[in-house]
């Protein structure tokens, strides 16, 4: 097999209480990949969208990640790689991770899959640290193995698959980008005992309430006192946002990743409608443009796509 495409679908990282643990894949917005082997150790980037993302691979996310594979394999070929990114840079949906987790897995194809999942986490791992200069699974997971997943350590890295229930996703992305590097500069370095207690308590419970289909608990679960009340000031409008889903029987929410996009878990298919109906009151009253999205939770991931 010389070429390869690929799916890599947007995530949802943090989950409202796991700040950098928790996560999960959405069936909409993705990008495309396309991989060819090339008989040349490089790897050249070919970009089909409007992003004006860099071609030189070590200042790429897919560049770092498919360069720590031909690190690890010694041989003498390389990877061109063909980007069209339907997730914006700098939207909190995970866009980072979606081409580093669409480009090792393409290159793994390409490779006869001589690596395991947990391995290619890594290598895209590597290309996330690029974007956010932290090491983080919580977009890397869900994308690479789909559904909602906990990463219960970076190092060594260890990836738990939760299960969970019929759960409807609405995301309205405002069309501000925020970088993920920058939302973590303005984070505490310290938090109280208290709001620690309450923030492990609220993932205990949230993932208790997933396995079960406990809808009830996932709602009282999805509680943030460490990570939203500072960085929602970055996100224009997001209490509003927030109060409006409520109110229209969203289960709960709040921040995508490092924002600005902010999501919304519904129980129903309707539900999930009317809440995108109510964020979209709040934004069409300002001036600055969005995009919305309805979907299911993506339990699939990445997907590589047959000739
Ligand atoms: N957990 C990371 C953060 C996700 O919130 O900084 C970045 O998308």
């Amino acid at each position: 097999m010389k070429e390869v495409s690929v799916l890599a679908p947007a995530s949802v990282a943090n989950v409202v209480c796991g700040f950098d643990c928790l996560g999960f894949a959405l069936a909409a917005p993705f990008d495309e990949m396309n991989l060819r082997l090339i008989n040349e150790k490089t790897v050249r980037i070919i970009n089909q969208d409007d992003h004006n993302l860099p071609t030189e691979p070590e200042k790429n996310v897919a560049g770092v990640a498919l360069s720590a594979i031909l690190d690890e394999i010694g041989d003498e070929i390389g990877f061109e790689v063909k980007i069209t990114k339907h997730i914006k840079p700098g939207s909190g949906l995970g866009s980072s991770s979606a081409s580093a987790v669409g480009a090792v897995v393409a290159a793994n194809k390409l490779l006869s899959e001589r690596f395991s999942r947990m391995e290619l986490a890594e290598f895209a791992l590597k290309g996330e640290f690029l974007a956010s200069q932290g090491r983080h699974a919580d977009n890397v997971a869900p994308c690479l193995y789909g559904g909602f997943t906990l990463v219960r350590s970076v190092f060594p890295l260890d990836i738990v698959e939760i299960e969970f229930p019929k759960l409807f996703v609405t995301v309205i992305h405002p069309q501000i980008e925020i970088k993920t590097s920058e939302a973590r500069k303005i984070l505490p370095a310290q938090v109280p005992l208290k709001s620690a207690i309450h923030a492990w308590a609220n993932v205990g419970a949230l993932i208790a309430a997933l396995s079960k289909g406990d809808y009830g608990l996932i709602a009282r679960s999805l509680e943030d006192l460490i990570v939203e009340p500072v960085r929602k000031s970055l996100i224009p409008h997001f209490d509003e946002v927030k109060n409006a889903s409520l109110k229209a029987n969203a289960l709960g929410g709040g921040i995508s990743g490092s924002g600005p996009s902010i999501f919304m878990l519904s129980e129903t298919l309707e539900t999930a409608d009317a809440v995108k109906q109510a964020m979209c009151e709040v934004y069409e009253n300002t001036k600055i443009e969005f995009n919305t999205y309805v979907s299911e939770i993506n339990s699939e991931g990445v997907k590589i796509l047959d000739k």
